[in-house]
């Protein structure tokens, strides 16, 4: 295990960088808390993130700050971030909302309309504003209702994307209402997706938040083009979180959790070390008032412990050396930006850290992730 090896380092093959670096502390005997070793990370990326706006950015932006360098910024506030002066107010927004003294760079994405504007879209790329665009098929998840209802209609764009070199993010369901909603992931690759690269070979695409072994093997397959991203709740809950012994909606989330099959995959691919699997988050605030509903929404929050999470899971798999090329590699080489200079630390803890308490908002508040497994390590203080 461990958290009983002194003064080890990991080096990630092919670099000569120690991108981990582990050493056991002193232990303290008369705390229960003290700390056994610790980690130290690259600073991270979150390649799919949601901040909302208001009252509600200004509570979970910092968060996603304290331990990230950056992070894709989704679009679907209400009404979308649609244009390029739409991501620049946004931007700025963002940065508003973030505490002086972190490092953190939010990248922006455009939502991708039947009746986007090609010319203003590349604009705002060339420009280096959007980072990249994103699809959702209209009614597949929360705020997605100006979203793509046939996809013919936006193959001029993404032709221009193309041939630009801008990544196309996609939530990738279906949202026929014949298909099962445990089914629209795997349907979704094949009706719309796969026909969609075969047209466009040279797009490259990120199929975000994949839940399903399908997925990942469409991924894998794929060629350089594209990549998946994976949530961190997806790496731990299953169906039967959501719905076995009780009905808990902070786990409903789009896509939704599948079967225990499909996380074993999943977490397979992330411990893999595939250099075209890599972190999102999909940490999708809401107000428990509006989880907690006769219709309730769907997202879960998770930037305050997603680190401690994946550090927990990574080490049970014996993967703690894939963790940094998870987290803060594989997604820059994707996006072709610079891997972060920064570092993260974090510490392993003799005693399970507690859930991190509801965030209070101005409008209520706001529950965190809970991975239902006990989590021996947290994010050390600057
Ligand atoms: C996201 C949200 O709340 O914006 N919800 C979710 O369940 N993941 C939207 C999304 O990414 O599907
Ligand atoms: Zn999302």
């Amino acid at each position: 295990m461990l958290g009983r090896v002194p003064n080890r380092h990991i080096r990630m093959s092919g670099t000569t960088a120690p991108v981990i670096q582990m050493r056991r502390q002193s232990q303290r005997a008369d705390d229960e808390n003290a700390m056994t070793c610790t980690l130290t990370l690259t600073r991270p990326d979150d390649w799919h993130l949601h901040l909302r706006d208001g009252g509600m950015l200004d509570v979970v932006a910092p968060e996603t700050a304290a331990h990230f360098g950056r992070a894709l910024i989704m679009p679907n506030l209400v009404p979308p971030v649609v244009k390029g002066a739409d991501a620049a107010d946004y931007r700025d927004r963002i940065l508003a909302a973030i505490p002086p003294g972190h490092d953190f760079t939010p990248l922006m994405t455009l939502y991708l309309t039947e009746t986007t504007d090609a010319a203003d879209l590349l604009a705002a790329a060339q420009s280096g504003l959007v980072t990249a665009v994103k699809l959702y098929p209209a009614g597949a998840t929360t705020n997605s209702a100006s979203g793509v209802r046939d996809i013919d209609r936006v193959v001029p764009v993404l032709e221009a994307m193309s041939e630009a070199g801008l990544p196309l993010c996609v939530h990738g369901e279906v949202t026929d209402p014949q298909v099962d909603i445990f089914d629209r992931e795997a349907v979704f690759i094949e009706r719309v997706l796969d026909p969609l690269r075969r047209r466009i070979p040279a797009l490259r695409v990120v199929m975000e938040h994949v839940t399903t072994a399908d997925g990942i093997a469409y991924v894998r397959d794929g060629g350089d083009n594209i990549a998946a991203t994976l949530t961190t709740h997806h790496l731990f809950i299953n169906r039967n979180h959501i719905l076995a012994g009780g009905i808990r909606p902070h786990y409903y989330c789009l896509p939704v959790a599948k079967r225990e099959s499909h996380r074993l995959a999943l977490l397979e691919a992330a411990i893999s070390g595939v250099s075209n699997v890599f972190l999102g988050t999909d940490s999708a605030p809401h107000l428990d008032s509006l989880k907690l509903a006769e219709c309730g929404c769907a997202g879960i929050y998770t930037a305050p412990n997603t680190l401690a999470c994946l550090a927990q899971i990574f080490e049970e798999q014996g993967a703690l050396d894939r963790l940094d090329g998870f987290v803060a590699r594989h997604g820059a080489v994707f996006y072709g930006v610079p891997v972060n200079s920064g570092t993260v630390t974090l510490e392993k803890c003799d005693a399970p850290q507690p859930v991190p308490s509801p965030r209070a908002t101005p409008d209520g508040m706001l529950t965190v992730f809970d991975p239902g497994v006990p989590i021996y390590w947290r994010v050390a203080d600057a």
